[in-house]
């Protein structure tokens, strides 16, 4: 089975959130399963100054806006990479300082809707070898809007290519006008309801669910949460008639690189069943506080620390925890360590807080990996009150590092947390903390609870070791996509 996988994001290559995760970590995981897989992404300036050794596979002509480009079809020799990956080269597009989406101010780079139709015309191009590689996959599977007109592009082709598309979070629409549609030189049949038109514009995720053969979202929950008006975005009566094509798989973590008995960015490494557990917990949430220059002699050491890490935007219910953030000041012991950018209100106020309470509220605004390994294992709770939720990863991350989420029932946090309600104690079931109302008086109450466990070491132990038993392996879910790309081989 030949897969060519493409995606707007890939760690460590170039990462804005969990997309890029799931794109190193499954095409590895099918290619374990016996795939022959190739990973295609735009030759961003970031990428490129990290690739030492590379060829030109192949060229490509595209359409573009008032012109055509000439793209190079680079094929990365990195043998540290683990995966086979192409880069569609031409500078005009990606080659600039920003994140993939944004400019250095953090808008919208103004041409984003020529860069990735233009970048999806390429992976179509591929997939049916216009560049002349003498590679042709059986299957091309695309990743969220960015990547939604390669199965509408590969429809204009008499290519038996099975197309899978993958929605990782249905808020970003990639929405643009007709002015844009138009510039773009889009078939004009494509402007219709029926196809990529959405309310006066056009999406290019919309593009990837009419076209494409089948589409998955990234858990069970929230596959059928998407067919419903409170978390469709205006898709669900489109996904709702196409249920018989959608299924929900959940992500896996990359269990090599998020294992507290081998990471190297902790303070002290520790693995399930071992006794001294909290002692090197203990010693993590100590490094911890001090990486955060909270000051420990003043500090009472065994006070909880509740983590957060996220993208700072209204998704992961930032609000509420700015409701009970003062409210768990003012009542108990705990401190805060969050790490995240985002929205610039959410970013002040967070700010301000940790102004007012320096020695109980720590916040880095800003990126870093190391960091976020660190609030895993060194905090004692980790907060994600996320509004909705398609998978999420930092609780599957926090559940390895044996600090018991709290989260909203909602998508992929309700199909991988289990509330740790008296009976699912009693059955040794339980994870972590679900609340069910997306409200702070919920949050507070799901975090009060959880503090009231926290008081009971043997329960709490049990929890813990619990939480660090499950399993959320890739191999399971991508062994799930080879048997999904099969069943459309078979037909
Ligand atoms: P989303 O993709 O919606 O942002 P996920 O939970 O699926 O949410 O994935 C987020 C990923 O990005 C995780 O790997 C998380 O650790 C990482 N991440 C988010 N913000 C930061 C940050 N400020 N610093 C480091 N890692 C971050
Ligand atoms: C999206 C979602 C997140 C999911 C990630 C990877 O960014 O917001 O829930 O885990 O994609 O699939």
């Amino acid at each position: 089975m030949k897969v060519l996988f493409t995606s707007s994001e890939m760690y460590p290559l170039i990462k804005t959130g969990g997309l890029a995760d799931v794109s190193w970590s499954l095409p590895q995981a099918l290619a374990a399963n016996g795939a022959d897989v190739r990973i295609v992404l735009p030759a961003y300036l970031d990428i490129m100054k990290q690739i030492k050794t590379f060829r030109i596979a192949g060229w490509l002509e595209l359409p573009g806006v008032n012109r055509h480009y000439d793209a190079r079809v680079i094929e990365v020799q990195d043998e540290t990479l683990p995966v086979n990956l192409w880069l569609i080269d031409i500078p005009e597009l990606y080659c600039r300082a920003g994140n993939p989406y944004l400019d250095p101010d953090g808008y919208d780079w103004p041409d984003n809707a020529e860069r990735f139709t233009v970048f999806s015309r390429a992976v179509a191009g591929l997939a049916v070898d216009h560049a002349n590689t003498g590679w042709t996959p059986d299957v091309v599977h695309s990743n969220d809007w960015q990547t939604g007109l390669v199965a509408a592009f590969l429809s204009l082709q008499s290519s038996p290519v099975i197309k899978i598309f993958t929605i990782h979070n249905l808020a970003y629409g990639g929405h643009y006008s007709h002015d844009e549609f138009m510039a773009l030189k889009l078939p004009s049949e494509w402007w219709s309801h029926e196809s990529v038109e959405f309310y006066s514009g056009f999406s290019m995720l919309k593009a990837g669910i009419v076209f494409s053969d089948h589409v998955t979202t990234v858990s069970p929950t929230y596959a059928k949460e998407i067919c419903t008006a409170d978390f469709g975005y205006g898709f669900e009566g489109l996904l709702h008639s196409r249920q018989h094509k959608l299924t929900g798989i959940l992500n896996g973590i990359d269990s090599d690189k998020w294992n507290p008995a081998t990471d190297s960015s902790l303070a002290a490494n520790y693995s399930p069943g071992q006794d001294d557990i909290f002692e090197a917990k203990r010693k993590n949430r100590q490094a911890l506080l001090k990486a955060f220059g909270a000051n420990l002699k003043q500090s009472r050491s065994a006070a909880p620390v509740l983590g957060f890490i996220g993208r700072l935007v209204e998704q992961k219910g930032v609000d509420l925890l700015l409701q009970v953030i003062p409210r768990l000041l003012a009542n108990t012991t705990a401190r805060f360590v969050v790490l995240g950018s985002g929205q610039a209100d959410y970013e002040q106020r967070l700010q301000q807080l940790s102004e007012l309470h320096a020695d109980r509220v720590f916040l880095h605004l800003g990126y870093s990996e190391p960091l976020a390994h660190q609030i895993e294992a060194g905090s004692d709770l980790f907060l994600m009150p996320s509004r909705f939720e398609p998978c999420g990863l930092n609780q599957l991350y926090s559940l390895r590092y044996g600090t018991p989420p709290v989260v909203h029932k909602t998508g992929g946090l309700a199909d991988t947390v289990v509330h740790a309600s008296a009976e699912a104690l009693h059955q040794g079931t339980a994870t972590g903390f679900v609340f069910t109302r997306q409200h702070a008086d919920a949050l507070y109450d799901a975090i009060d609870y959880a503090l009231s466990l926290r008081r009971r070491p043997k329960v709490w132990k049990k929890l813990v070791q619990n939480a660090m038993q499950q399993h959320f392996d890739w191999q399971d879910s991508a062994q799930q996509y080879l048997d999904l790309y099969q069943q459309y081989e078979a037909r």
